[in-house]
């Protein structure tokens, strides 16, 4: 890999009273690169994101972000570093519209309160750069309309671009397209790909037709160790991860 790397794993073990779930994970995303991380459930994925989030530390090993052990810091100093997550739960404001979401996002990023009695359309400059968002999650043509009003893969999106008002340059994305119908999936694959073009992204995700689509590389986790970690080429054809994990039908 050429380019500077802006994460890197280093020796990742987490134990949850006594239960090893991590046990020596090892990996390196590039600055510019869609990581995927893929395994069975229960392998261990999301504990993972939560150890590089921030949700919780790890029991040993160390997580670097542009360079920089932050082992130690919350999760709030690492958002404020350009490390943001998109949760699981969509996590928008139901009654807002689709731009006052990411609005409020763009606000709270830059330090002001959302005031939920005073409309805050003041402010242009903001409102351009929600408007921005909007277009890069491709929801520009439903600014006004209320989160509760656009369908699931909609609301999914808006709920990427609310991550985005923080203006990331790492974003870790969990399982985006869990319960999407197949066309949503291919929007949301095109959105994803559109989203990260200029930003590094390490994704979970159980589809793979979206890890195969999206990822520059990939990892699998298995029982809490990396198996193989490299390109969707060389993973369709390792052995030992069709054995464990992908099988006969993916090669
Ligand atoms: N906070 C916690 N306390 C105790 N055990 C936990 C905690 N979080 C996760 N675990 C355990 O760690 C293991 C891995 O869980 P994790 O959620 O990381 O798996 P996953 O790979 O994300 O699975 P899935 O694909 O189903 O989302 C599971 O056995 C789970 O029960
Ligand atoms: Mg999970």
């Amino acid at each position: 890999m050429t380019e500077q790397a802006i994460l890197q794993i280093m020796d990742i073990r987490k134990d949850f009273s006594g239960l090893e779930v991590l046990t020596s994970v090892n990996f390196t995303v590039g600055a510019n690169e869609r990581f995927a991380v893929i395994g069975p459930n229960g392998a261990g994925k999301t504990t993972l994101f939560n150890v590089i989030s921030g949700k919780f530390p790890a029991t040993s090993g160390a997580v670097l972000f542009k360079g920089r052990d932050i082992s130690s810091q919350s999760a709030y100093r690492r958002a404020r570093m350009g490390m943001a997550r998109s949760f699981q739960i969509t996590n928008i404001f139901q009654q807002l519209s689709a731009l006052d979401n990411v609005l409020a996002g763009v606000r709270s990023h830059q330090g002001l309160r959302y005031n939920l009695l005073r409309r805050p359309h003041h402010d242009q400059r903001l409102i351009e750069l929600s408007e921005a968002i909007l277009e890069r999650i491709g929801l520009q043509d439903y600014r006004d309309v209320p989160a509760q009003e656009l369908a699931y893969g909609q609301q999914r999106a808006l709920e990427l671009g609310v991550t985005l008002s923080c203006d990331p340059e790492l974003i870790l994305l969990d399982e985006p397209t869990a319960g999407m119908s197949r066309k949503e999936t291919e929007d949301a694959i095109q959105m994803i790909s559109r989203v990260t073009r200029d930003i590094a992204c390490v994704i979970i995700e159980h589809d793979m037709n979206v890890v195969f689509t999206l990822a520059d590389r990939i990892s699998v986790l298995h029982y809490g160790v990396i198996l193989a970690c490299g390109a969707p080429d060389e993973i369709r054809c390792d052995q030992k991860v069709k054995d464990a994990y992908l099988g006969e039908d993916e090669s």
